[in-house]
């Protein structure tokens, strides 16, 4: 990156349910925290390229404060790497996928949990295929890397 200006891309495998809640965490909380920073999600695979974020997550967002129901999935491009300062993935998996694919002086890579103390290494579980009583842990889960990323970004 040229500029000072933050730009995190955050990675799930569909695009659907994960990384959409961890963009609009970080949204809401880069917006309380006056961080001025750009951001966006994308997945791994293509499968659900172009579509709205699973109905649970829109719906789980919505009770929280947030729409959701413009986003539209898309598929991780190598221009990526050189568009975002960091690229946050969300479980152990994604995070492989981008190490192979990132250039020499790529977006710095890391887990999203990371930026949490005492959870390194841990994943987002994924929720797609599970109740619907998943979609609020994983609100919990992306409210709390976002948090924790937005301050160490404001240092
Ligand atoms: P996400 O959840 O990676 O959190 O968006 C998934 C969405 C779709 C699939 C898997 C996980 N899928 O296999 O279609």
């Amino acid at each position: 990156m040229t500029t000072d200006k933050p730009a995190i891309l955050f990675v799930c495998l569909g695009n659907i349910c994960r990384s959409p809640l961890a963009e609009a965490a970080f949204r809401l909380e880069a917006e309380r925290a006056g961080l001025d920073v750009e951001v966006d999600s994308a997945g791994t695979g293509a499968w659900h390229a172009g579509e709205p974020p699973d109905r649970r997550a829109q719906a789980v967002a919505r009770r929280n404060g947030v729409d959701i129901s413009g986003y539209r999935a898309r598929q991780v491009e190598p221009a990526d790497f050189a568009r975002f300062s960091h690229i946050v993935a969300l479980d152990g998996d994604n995070l492989a996928v981008l190490q192979r694919l990132r250039p020499r002086d790529g977006a710095a890579l890391s887990l999203l949990l990371d930026h949490v103390a005492g959870r390194m290494g841990e994943a987002v579980a994924d929720p797609y295929y599970g109740a619907e009583a998943g979609f609020d842990t994983t609100w919990t889960d992306v409210t709390m890397g976002a948090r924790d990323l937005v301050r160490a970004l404001m240092r």
